[in-house]
């Protein structure tokens, strides 16, 4: 098994991976808007033999205050298909995904919204974000900064226009 970046061929296997993941079709229309859109930062898919057990995509985010305006990354959808959970495949999507934001000098952190004993898992915290003007609230919003403190306490989160928030 080895990790990629998303490609165009990938683009009917990966929604079928994240139909299959959640059970449901409404990811595959978010990440087919997101990229109709032109809001992807980038995907990547873990491929054995061919077929992808597993992908992860990153969009477009804003961080804005008065006094800055930062980009970072919004974390979302995060899939495995069933048969192969539990295999180290959805971590590894995970330390590939964190190391390209973190090596993309605009990008200052990543958002997620999502299991927080999961995500904890990788350095998100629900503190990081709590101060931040947002749709949502709570221990499932996350967030990881790529310096200490960079999310401004007064900013306000905007996420892709496909997110519909
Ligand atoms: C969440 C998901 C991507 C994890 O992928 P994976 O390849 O199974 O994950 P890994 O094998 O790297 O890690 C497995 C660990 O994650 C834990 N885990 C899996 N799903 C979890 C969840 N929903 N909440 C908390 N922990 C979870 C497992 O218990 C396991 O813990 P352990 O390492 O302590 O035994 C996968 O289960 C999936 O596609 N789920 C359905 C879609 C989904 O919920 N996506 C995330 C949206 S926030």
């Amino acid at each position: 098994m080895h990790i990629r970046k998303e490609e165009i061929k990938d683009r009917a296997q990966v929604l079928q991976v994240i139909h299959d993941a959640f059970g449901q079709w409404d990811e595959c229309y978010l990440v087919k808007q997101l990229y109709m859109d032109n809001d992807v930062l980038f995907g990547l898919v873990a491929e054995e033999e061919g077929t992808i057990l597993g992908h992860i995509l990153f969009s477009t985010m804003e961080i804005t205050s008065p006094h800055l305006q930062i980009q970072t990354a919004s974390l979302a959808p995060l899939s495995v298909l069933p048969a192969h959970q539990g295999k180290g495949i959805g971590s590894q999507l995970m330390e590939r995904g964190i190391q390209t934001c973190r090596n993309n000098e605009d990008l200052s952190g990543i958002i997620v919204l999502g299991h927080p004993a999961y995500y904890s898992k990788f350095g998100f915290t629900s503190t990081s974000t709590e101060n931040l003007d947002a749709p949502f609230k709570g221990n499932e919003f996350m967030g990881l900064e790529f310096r200490k403190n960079i999310f401004p306490t007064d900013g306000n989160v905007i996420y892709a226009k496909a997110f519909g928030l």
